[in-house]
């Protein structure tokens, strides 16, 4: 078997695998509805809210363009805070539905700056939203919301959220950090295959809802809430998908989400502090690692393809590389969800054999 060590897909215990294999039901029969709200409810657990949370079907980006859709008209302006790919990619949906982005890029490998996001709503009049990403899977940085999101509010602005890589396993109390619309995807932290975006929608993000004039269709929060009283989704879900996150779920709330997050809190220092006592340098600065994923800095004649091939066909173990422009320059280790440091452990014994193969001189 593979190590999985990508910032997702993420592995899957075999608890989850088991209730994959289980046979189709009905999915307007009242046994899929059990299922459903079990799943609801103990998602509204984990993402600490009392407001509504809706499983759609897609990946992660399909419940970005769901927290756009159904929450903004075209000509309306919104501040993008992005600091790498998938903050680029919120705003380029945005963008495509007609929204007047203003960015605010920082560096890569670096936090948004919470003083300079207060900056940007002060001098710009009319934002209606914020996007920001939580945690930034393409350099391995977290951003501080609860700062963020105090300046957002303190403006009376939405705030729309990417936690695809952090929901579930950093912390994020949705209903104490103002969040409007939040959300993630069940590759990510919550130990289940691709095939569900998961999102949270606050009492303003509804109130927006009722005057977002972006066409919509599939997305639409209002059918899925209406279904959903009925035990259903408006369309046919990943019913497979939803029987993995039906049981790692409650693996989850076993486990307790505090534990889940200081655990998460203890691979992510033990990935940082192996990788550094390599020799090695974390792209990112460190205040702002992520506890999910470690960007680490192709230095000192590192070839990171070649290092990731040995990894993979000699170790039987899978990292990332950097995307766009960090292509080359960097390499991920995913450390979300089913990760345990003896899992981090193993990582850096392989880095030690692999790294001097692929150019690398300490
Ligand atoms: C922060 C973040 N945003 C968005 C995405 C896109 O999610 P998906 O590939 O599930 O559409 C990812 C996936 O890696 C991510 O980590």
């Amino acid at each position: 078997m593979e190590h999985l060590r990508i910032p997702g897909p993420t592995p899957c215990p075999s608890e989850i695998l088991q209730a994959m294999s289980k046979q189709m039901i009905n999915h307007r029969g009242g046994e899929f509805g059990q299922i459903l709200n079990g799943v609801t409810a103990k998602l509204k657990q984990l993402f600490q809210t009392k407001g509504d949370v809706f499983l759609l079907t897609s990946s992660g980006t399909g419940g970005l363009e769901a927290a756009i859709v159904n929450t903004l008209s075209p000509g309306d302006k919104v501040l993008s805070v992005a600091i790498g790919v998938f903050g680029e990619r919120f705003a380029s949906i945005a963008e495509q539905f007609g929204a007047e982005v203003i960015p605010l890029r920082f560096e890569w490998g670096k936090a948004a700056d919470a003083y300079a996001v207060r900056q940007a709503l002060h001098t710009t009049p009319k934002i209606k939203a914020v996007l920001v990403t939580h945690n930034e899977t393409s350099t391995g940085v977290t951003n501080d919301l609860a700062l963020i999101s105090s300046v957002v509010k303190e403006f009376d602005k939405l705030l729309l959220v990417d936690a695809i890589s952090s929901m579930g396993s950093i912390n994020l109390p949705v209903d104490d950090w103002h969040c409007d619309v939040t959300v993630t995807g069940s590759q990510k932290g919550w130990m289940a295959p691709p095939g569900l975006a998961m999102v949270s929608v606050s009492q303003e993000a509804w109130q927006a809802q009722a005057q977002a004039k972006m066409p919509r269709f599939y997305w639409d929060f209002a059918k899925a809430k209406s279904y959903l009283e009925k035990g259903q989704t408006p369309w046919t879900p990943a019913i497979t998908t939803i029987f993995a996150l039906s049981v790692s779920l409650e693996m989850m709330l076993k486990e307790g989400l505090a534990n889940i997050i200081a655990r998460h809190a203890r691979v992510g220092q033990a990935t940082r502090d192996g990788i550094k006592s390599l020799g090695l340098s974390l792209f990112t600065e460190e205040g702002c690692a992520s506890n999910t994923v470690t960007a680490v800095a192709a230095s000192d004649g590192l070839d990171t393809k070649k290092l990731l091939r040995i990894l993979r066909e000699e170790h039987g173990m899978v990292l990332s590389g950097g995307q766009q422009s960090l292509d080359g320059k960097i390499f991920r280790i995913g450390h979300l969800g089913w990760v345990t440091e003896g899992d981090i452990e193993a990582v850096i014994s392989a880095l030690k054999v692999v790294l001097p193969q692929a150019g690398f001189k300490q």
